[in-house]
């Protein structure tokens, strides 16, 4: 019997351009106050968050994240052409089929490269990221771009006092292609079902047909809070030990912005200097979701916070409950 012919790519994989959209709402804490009972200072104080933005009605998951990943592309100076595998992580995509990706796809030009959707909440940039190293280093695909988009907007209740405040819209992506040395370190991440009902939808899709009510995303905060604390440091710890990286080597620190407390927790419990760049995204973008790490990552970027081959610790984490987290050599 003939044996298979194993798979074979790149030594590594690294990034090659990052990209990102922001819908050109700017929804002030006071707007959300206007459904909710709260005020800036106490959002400001226990969050972090100033502003977010909202997606208009023709900002959706697909064009949000189309215009992201075509300013990837531009950066990394690669043709659509030349993409062979498009992932899309989201969890606020609000059709079962098709999924949004090959419609990204189509909309960037790399017609007819592979196309999917990950579902892994807030951490599914993370996870998708790891899937483009392997796709890569596999040979699979040659380049792929690997997007965050999301539309939280359309999930909240206005007036819940745990999630209302906290969450915006926004697309972010990168260019994922093959290196000599690796510029993706080794993924760490895991899941813990038990904790499904902390953060999830109020009802399914076949309650909300039978009832005729919109089933609006809840989250349990303090709970999510203290495993946040806990579960960030930890698997950015793992992750550095995987990629061989000390704390001390780290240009920069790109955590899931879910809270700007969550943030400063585990910069300290990582024992970061002062040499580290601490992404602070949610001050300006809430927190998107999938979305959030690209989008913080081109955030620190652009305000000359990072260079070109430095290193970053990626750490996403979210609903599920889910997380994932790695070291990478910026583009
Ligand atoms: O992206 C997925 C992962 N998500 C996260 O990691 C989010 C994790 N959780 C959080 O970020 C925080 O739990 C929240 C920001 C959601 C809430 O902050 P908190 O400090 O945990 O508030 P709490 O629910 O413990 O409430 C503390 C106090 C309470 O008042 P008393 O009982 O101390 O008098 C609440 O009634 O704050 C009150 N409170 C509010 N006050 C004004 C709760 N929510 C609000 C509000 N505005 N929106």
């Amino acid at each position: 019997m003939t044996g298979l012919r194993a798979p074979s790519g790149a030594a590594g994989s690294r990034l090659l351009g990052i990209g990102a959209y922001r819908p050109a709402r700017v929804v002030d804490n006071d707007e959300v106050c206007a459904r909710l009972d709260s005020d800036d200072a106490w959002i400001r104080r226990r969050s972090g968050i100033v502003t977010r933005r909202f997606a208009g009605p023709d900002e959706t998951v697909v064009s949000m994240g189309t215009a992201a990943a075509v300013k990837a592309l531009a950066e990394a100076g690669i043709s659509p052409a030349d993409v062979g595998l498009v992932l899309l992580a989201t969890m606020s995509h609000l059709e079962q089929s098709p999924p949004a990706a090959p419609r990204i796809a189509h909309g960037m030009g790399a017609v007819g490269a592979a196309a999917m959707d990950i579902g892994a909440a807030c951490a599914g940039f993370c996870h998708a990221l790891a899937l483009a190293d392997s796709a890569v280093r596999s040979g699979t695909a040659r380049h792929v771009v690997v997007i965050g988009s999301e539309r939280m907007s359309d999930l909240i209740d206005p007036a819940d006092r745990s999630t209302a405040f906290l969450f915006g819209d926004g697309a972010g992506a990168v260019v994922v292609g093959p290196s000599d040395e690796p510029g993706v370190g080794p993924t760490v991440w895991g899941s813990d079902g038990t904790g499904e009902r902390l953060i999830a939808h109020e009802h399914s899709w076949l309650r909300a047909r039978e009832t005729r009510s919109w089933p609006v995303m809840r989250m349990e905060g303090p709970a999510v809070f203290r495993w946040a604390t806990r579960i960030v440091p930890d698997a950015g710890r793992r992750a550095l030990r995987a990629a061989g990286v000390e704390p001390a080597e780290l240009a920069a620190f790109v955590p899931h912005q879910a809270n700007a407390r969550i943030v400063d927790s585990a910069a300290r419990a990582l024992g970061l200097g002062a040499h580290t760049a601490v992404a602070r995204d949610i001050e300006h973008s809430g927190n998107t979701s999938a979305a959030s790490v690209p989008l913080a990552l081109e955030a620190l970027r652009s305000r000359g916070a990072v260079r070109p081959g430095d290193t970053a610790l990626l750490v996403g984490f979210g609903a599920g409950l889910t997380h994932a987290a790695q070291v990478v050599r910026l583009p």
